[in-house]
């Protein structure tokens, strides 16, 4: 199994590129179910994630071809099996949208309930309760929702927590539906709002896109779109925005939507790092020697997002002072504290509570990722560390950044990928 090595304490110079969002391609990918021809999506991050979403479709009779210009060519006019199995769901929870277009295309899915992940349950229950409210008839047979819902009817569907991946799934069989569909406490992630805006160009009718209620008037049919590009990825620029406030003197993170990432430029100004936002790019000049504590907590889009709150972890340790991270969306995401810790952090965690004691020096050692969000979290320590870490298990981090190792050598890092 591959693994990094890192030898810390470079400081980080330059410009880094930003590549398309993994939870933007992922629902586009299984948006594509309902346009039935051919469609280019543009600006696709080369990951494992978005390789496993392609062998599903596949799997359903589809056609992927990864071109050399990072985009794919999909083709699902044949597209002819609603059925997604058990061993390609188990390895991405997100193969799990497909069962919404599912069921607006062929009136039927059957799809394999998703696993856990490292840091505990993922339930499915809002997604198959909202499916419900517009007629479908769900059942669990031996690990599987098989799903039937001919005529999909119009309805008021209120999630009881905000769900990303629940507001695509019943968006995409709503859309169809006879009738209204209002979906209360929506998702207004932007990589939820690029989804919308797609599935209105199929000729969808979709309003209140970015606030958290989505109203959805059904329509019969649905119009043919060849082109998209997915939007930057706010998680991959956010990693590097943290990792050069605790390892730069002036890097620019470059094709990006800065106001995508407003509750991050937020806490990094209170951190005492200097932002300086552009068009489609942000700089930060930062000298860790002044990084000020901060207390954060983690909530739905525009707060500031649960897959940075590992990473922030990371440079909380380096801060003058202690700081506390509250995890609101997954109480249970703290696997990387411990990994942290023995890179010389001193993080405890009380009642989804981490208290992060700052003003440590790091130490090389020997770490392992347990998840794509910690392992990032990891390489940011492993920046800032004395001495060479090495941190196994990286297939993690290929779920969901673009050749992380390559972008950040671009900034003087000295990360290897080793086998
Ligand atoms: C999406 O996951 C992202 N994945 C996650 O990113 C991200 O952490 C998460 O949204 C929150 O922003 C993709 O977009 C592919 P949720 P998703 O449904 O849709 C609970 C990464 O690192 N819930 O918004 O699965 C759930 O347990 C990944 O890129 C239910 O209880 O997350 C959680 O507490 C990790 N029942 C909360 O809602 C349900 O039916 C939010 O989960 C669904 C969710």
């Amino acid at each position: 199994m591959d693994y990094f090595e890192i030898n810390g304490l470079k400081k980080l110079n330059g410009i880094i590129n930003v590549s398309g969002a993994k939870n933007a391609v992922l629902p586009l990918m299984a948006a594509a179910i309902l346009n039935k021809g051919s469609l280019k999506i543009s600006n696709v991050p080369q990951l494992s994630d978005s390789i496993t979403m392609s062998r599903l479709l596949e799997e359903m009779g589809g056609k992927v071809k990864f071109n050399s210009d990072n985009s794919i060519s999909l083709d699902t006019s044949e597209l002819n099996k609603p059925f997604a199995p058990y061993d390609l769901v188990k390895t991405m929870r997100a193969s799990f949208y497909v069962l919404g277009p599912l069921i607006a295309r062929f009136g039927e899915a059957k799809v394999s309930l998703p696993g856990g992940c490292a840091w505990g349950p993922r339930p499915v229950d809002f997604h198959l309760s909202g499916l419900e409210a517009l007629g479908v008839k769900i059942s669990i047979e031996n690990g599987y929702v098989v799903a039937n819902g001919k005529n999909l009817i119009g309805s008021e569907i209120h999630f009881p927590k905000i769900s990303v991946g629940a507001t695509g799934n019943v968006l995409m069989a709503a859309i169809v539906a006879k009738g209204t569909t209002t979906i209360n406490n929506a998702a207004s992630e932007p990589e939820i709002q690029q989804l919308c805006e797609i599935l209105n160009q199929m000729g969808a009718n979709i309003s209140g896109i970015g606030s958290n209620t989505l109203v959805i008037e059904g329509v019969d049919n649905l119009d043919l779109v060849s082109n998209v590009s997915v939007i930057p990825d706010r998680i991959e620029a956010g990693t590097f925005l943290i990792a050069a406030a605790a390892s730069g003197e002036e890097v620019e993170v470059v094709n990006i939507i800065p106001t995508h990432l407003d509750s991050v430029i937020d806490c990094l100004k209170e951190a005492n790092i200097n932002v300086i936002i552009k068009k489609n790019s942000i700089i930060i000049k930062s000298s860790k020697n002044d990084i000020l504590p901060t207390n954060i907590e983690t909530s739905e889009y525009p707060g500031f997002p649960t897959d940075l709150q590992a990473q922030w972890m990371a440079l909380m340790c380096l801060a003058k002072g202690t700081s506390t991270i509250k995890e609101n969306i997954y109480f249970d995401r703290f696997t990387h504290i411990m990994e942290l810790n023995r890179l010389g952090c001193n993080i405890k965690l009380e009642d989804s509570v981490a208290i992060i004691e700052g003003d440590k020096s790091l130490v090389g050692a020997d770490v392992m990722s347990t998840d794509i969000r910690a392992s990032a979290a990891l390489i940011i320590a492993a920046l800032s560390a004395k001495g060479v870490t090495k941190i196994s298990r990286v297939y993690h981090i290929d779920r969901g950044y673009d050749k992380i190792e390559e972008k950040l050598t671009t900034i003087g890092a000295e990360i290897f990928r080793k086998k």
